[in-house]
């Protein structure tokens, strides 16, 4: 199995927007994720693929001493065998210089809630309503100095 991580590129777009439709109701449009790989100088887009096909992707946000996850995902049919824990190892292995990581979580994502406090994040704060279908957000943070 070669996995391997890389950046996203604009030609990788046709499948991830495929994907971001199945996966979420909010997905993210094409023109975003475009904009995160052609002209956010703050973004760092990922993706995780397996003998070439994509698996996973992600997108990083990296400013001042923060980091934030925007987005996180992996392919339906490659969930729950450790790809998402080696993603989420992988990505706060390389933007570990930043001092707290943040990311928004719906709060009934309890799969998305699991891994992450796996990793030592902790819910700071809740976004009432803050899904346009009206869900709430947790706010998760973690503090990279503990990073392990
Ligand atoms: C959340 C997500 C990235 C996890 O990816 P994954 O590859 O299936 O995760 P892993 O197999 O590495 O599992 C890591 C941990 O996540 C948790 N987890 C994963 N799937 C779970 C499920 N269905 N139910 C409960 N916990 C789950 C467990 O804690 C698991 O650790 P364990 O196997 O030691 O119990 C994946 O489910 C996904 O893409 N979901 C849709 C997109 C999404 O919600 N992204 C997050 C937006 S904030």
């Amino acid at each position: 199995m070669n996995l391997k991580i890389r950046e996203m590129r604009i030609q990788d777009l046709a499948t991830i927007v495929e994907l971001e439709r199945q996966i979420f109701i909010d997905a993210w449009s094409e023109e975003s994720f475009v904009s995160e790989i052609v002209s956010n100088d703050y973004s760092f887009p990922l993706v995780m693929e397996i003998n070439g096909q994509i698996v996973g992707y992600a997108v990083i946000w990296r400013y001042a001493d923060e980091m934030h996850i925007a987005n996180f995902a992996i392919h339906p049919e490659f969930r729950q065998r450790g790809l998402g824990k080696q993603f989420m190892r992988y990505v706060l292995k390389e933007f570990g210089d930043a001092r707290f990581a943040f990311l928004e979580v719906r709060r009934t994502n309890e799969a998305a809630i699991r891994l992450y406090q796996s990793f030592g994040f902790r819910t700071m704060q809740i976004r009432k309503k803050y899904y346009r279908d009206g869900e709430d957000a947790l706010v998760m943070v973690k503090d990279l100095r503990n990073n392990k």
